[in-house]
This record gives C-alpha cells, sequence and structure tokens, in this order.
C-alpha cells in the first residue's frame, strides 16, 4: 500500500488525535500528544503520519528523555505513542512509521530510543529489553514490554539508570 509519511503539520492536529483515540478505544492518547506538543521540548520533526490519498491513517511520536544514573545524565528518546487506524492495521503501516521515525532520529543525531510496548511488535526493528543496559521504567511493567534500541552502535554503552519521560506521561 502506498503511503507518504511527513512530519505533522497544524492541520494534522484534528486528524492525529482521532487516529490516536480510534486505535487505542481511549482518549489518553489523544491528550497526551496534545500536552506534550504544548512543550517547548517537542520535537514536531518527530511528530510523523502516515497519509493515504490526503487522509492521515497512521502518527507515530518522538519526544526527548533522560536516562539518570546515579551521577549521569544520558539524553535519549522515548517512542510513543503510536497508533495506526484500525481499518488499516496489519498492511505494514506501523512498520514504515517506526523506520522512517528512526532514520529521522538517527539523522538528527539521538543515540537510542526506549519504548513500552508489544514485545511482539517492536524486536523486529532491532529493540532489546532495556534491563540488559540496566535501564529501568518509572512506571511498573513487564521486562518484556520495556526495550531500547540504539541508533547509533555503543550509544547505550555504560548508560543505565531511571527513565524520566517528559511530565504529561505521569499523568497518562
Ligand atoms: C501497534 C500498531 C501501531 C501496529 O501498526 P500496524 O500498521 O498494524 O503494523 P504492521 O502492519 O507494520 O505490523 C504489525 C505486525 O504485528 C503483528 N501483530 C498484530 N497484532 C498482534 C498480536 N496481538 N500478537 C502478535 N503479533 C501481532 C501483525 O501480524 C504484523 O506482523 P507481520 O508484519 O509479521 O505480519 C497498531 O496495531 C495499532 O495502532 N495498535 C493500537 C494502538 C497501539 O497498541 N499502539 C502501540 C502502543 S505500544
Amino acid at each position: 500500500m502506498k503511503i507518504n509519511i511527513r512530519a505533522e503539520a497544524p492541520q494534522d492536529y484534528t486528524a492525529i488525535r482521532e487516529a490516536n483515540d480510534k486505535a487505542f478505544e481511549q482518549q489518553n492518547e489523544g491528550r497526551l500528544i496534545e500536552a506534550l506538543r504544548a512543550l517547548p521540548e517537542f520535537i514536531p520533526e518527530l511528530s510523523l503520519v502516515a497519509e493515504h490519498h490526503g487522509k492521515i491513517i497512521g502518527h507515530i511520536l518522538f519526544s526527548p528523555v533522560e536516562i539518570r544514573g546515579k551521577q549521569t545524565v544520558h539524553q535519549a528518546l522515548a517512542l510513543a505513542p503510536m497508533a495506526v487506524l484500525p481499518e488499516y492495521q496489519g498492511r505494514g503501516i506501523g512498520t514504515q512509521l517506526v523506520e522512517e521515525g528512526l532514520r529521522q532520529a538517527r539523522q538528527m543525531g539521538f543515540g537510542a530510543v526506549i519504548v513500552l510496548g508489544h514485545e511482539w511488535f517492536y524486536p523486529r526493528f532491532g529493540f532489546r529489553p532495556a534491563s540488559r543496559w540496566n535501564i529501568r521504567s518509572p512506571f511498573p511493567v513487564p521486562d518484556a514490554a520495556f526495550l531500547a534500541l540504539e541508533l547509533r552502535q555503543g550509544a547505550l554503552q555504560g548508560v543505565k539508570g531511571m527513565v524520566k519521560y517528559l511530565r504529561p506521561f505521569e499523568e497518562v
């Protein structure tokens, strides 16, 4: 299926919210995106939409996080949330959104990405349990669902600690 993936623009905000509401069957993620967008840390170039014949059918967002050790702080990205409209799922759109997002993030110079999500989806992109680096989630989650990926080989070497998400994540 031919789709176009590009950075969000203001005219997409409503469709992004609707895609998330429908994919998650709740409004938390749509609200989260809007709260994140209001922050100075928000990176619009890493809020990507998948467009098919002019219709927004999927969305992915990466936002900055810190990995805080006892005496160290490392910058990274969190992939969250991502959504594909239910009627378009299972056709490779989610895969294309992740691949394009990772490519953009690498190009922007980020070293690593954290994701809390489906263990059946993210390992295909190279994500592995974050516990292998001693990177911990601030939320109680199963080990297999909290994953990390190096965008640059060795970027997580020696990095450990607790992931600090932007504040709106604590309110979801
Ligand atoms: C997760 C999501 C974004 C994936 O988007 P998508 O366009 O369906 O993704 P793709 O088609 O590229 O790939 C989906 C893969 O997961 C597989 N899959 C789907 N549901 C699955 C399940 N319950 N268990 C195991 N595998 C599953 C599909 O078979 C497919 O694998 P394949 O490529 O080997 O056939 C989409 O399902 C979605 O929006 N879900 C609801 C919101 C959500 O959970 N977001 C992610 C939060 S971490």
